[in-house]
């Protein structure tokens, strides 16, 4: 059977690179196209891109030449790894004219009629693409989109607790790595040493995008889940991994830490049933040590695509708190933009 053709959108930035390592060897898809702006345009990418994630960049992709990102590309899938104000009219222009675009960025996320999707949490949210054609005109195009990287890793760890036993309330404090703000990111005298307590636009998101994946379908839109999140984002001098410090309310009493590990641990979704390629076969894994999980010790879990969690114990002011650790370029980007083609792939959407 031959490969989905896809194209990478930011292809040389710190995203784009974990796309293409991501994908090398993938058995659905094959990278047919890197684009960039027009900076890298008509370079060859190993010099347009200043390779910074390991191992070695790809053999296969040294020569293709940097294509603009625009229409017309040859390929029957899009990845984008855009910064989001470009990604918006960008994405907008390839899904009118009909190519189907996995997006990692976050100008879509929040539109009422595009899936903001974590396929574990909610597959069924597949169910606004219709209505998205309809409303924008795409004949055979259309937009998904993938969470904030500290989103994701919260709303894994929440969705078990939402489905057996409700969820109120949630206040979060997170760790993130430097990684996550792209290269060459925070200048290093301004984080070495130091905790830098704000990330532009990242509270917002935290607050906002869980409530929708863990919200309901309602017709051509979305109903957000009635959970009040409070966040705190803090930049650390970790490289990858972003680590966040979890409370939460729960919607009834008499749940115990062991009730709400068990409810974690057991958790699987449509992909672990589907058995996508890029699912990790628990995509919650539980740490037992009362000193894990570590971003240095625990982000490659699953390939990068498990979350890891522990220290689940019971809260004085909320019901339960816990930590829980994602690897925000691989479950935080590349590899959940590309999990999402999979469930796209697996339930018909790719077809032409
Ligand atoms: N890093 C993470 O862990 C992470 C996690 C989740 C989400 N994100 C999001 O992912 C996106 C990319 O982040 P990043 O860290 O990879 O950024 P980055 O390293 O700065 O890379 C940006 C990429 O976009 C391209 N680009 C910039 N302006 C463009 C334009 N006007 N037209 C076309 N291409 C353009 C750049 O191409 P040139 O090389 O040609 O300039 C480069 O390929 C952002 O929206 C970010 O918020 C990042």
């Amino acid at each position: 059977v031959s490969k989905v053709r896809v194209g990478i959108l930011g292809a040389t930035g710190v995203v784009g690179q974990h796309f293409v390592r991501f994908l090398q060897g993938h058995p659905w898809f094959e990278v047919a196209v890197l684009a960039a702006s027009g900076r890298s345009e008509g370079r060859a990418y190993a010099e347009a891109c200043r390779w910074v994630v390991s191992p070695e960049m790809p053999a296969a992709v040294r020569g293709m030449t940097v294509q603009p990102c625009g229409p017309g590309l040859e390929c029957d899938l899009v990845f984008s790894a855009l910064p989001s104000e470009t990604a918006g009219p960008v994405e907008a222009a390839l899904a009118a004219a009909g190519h189907r675009v996995s997006s990692n960025a976050s100008a879509h996320r929040m539109d009422p009629d595009v899936p903001l999707l974590v396929p574990e949490v909610n597959p069924e949210h597949l169910g606004l693409l219709e209505a998205q054609r309809r409303a924008r005109g795409f004949g055979r195009g259309f937009i998904v989109t993938n969470p904030n990287c500290s989103a994701v890793a919260l709303t894994l760890a929440l969705k078990p607790l939402a489905d057996r036993f409700g969820v109120r309330r949630v206040s979060v404090v997170t760790m993130q790595a430097l990684s996550g703000a792209g290269y060459p990111g925070v200048p290093s005298l301004d984080i070495l040493d130091n905790v830098v307590p704000y990330i532009s636009g990242e509270e917002d998101k935290l607050e906002s995008e869980p409530r929708k994946m863990l919200g309901s379908l309602d017709g051509g839109t979305v109903r957000p889940a009635p959970i009040a999140v409070s966040a705190h984002c803090n930049r650390v001098a970790t490289r990858d991994g972003h680590l966040e410090a979890v409370s939460v309310q729960l919607g009834r009493t008499g749940v115990g830490p062991e009730d709400v590990s068990e409810a974690l641990a057991s958790f699987r979704g449509r992909p672990q049933e589907l058995g996508l390629p890029s699912a990790p076969p628990r995509p919650i894994v539980m740490r037992a040590e009362a000193d894990r999980p570590q971003p240095l010790h625990d982000r490659d879990e699953g390939g990068g695509m498990a979350v890891v969690v522990g220290r689940v114990r019971a809260c004085p002011v909320l019901d339960v708190k816990f930590s829980v650790l994602g690897h925000n370029a691989i479950r935080g980007a590349a590899g959940a933009a590309v999990l999402n083609a999979e469930l796209l792939k697996a339930e018909g959407w790719l077809e032409a």
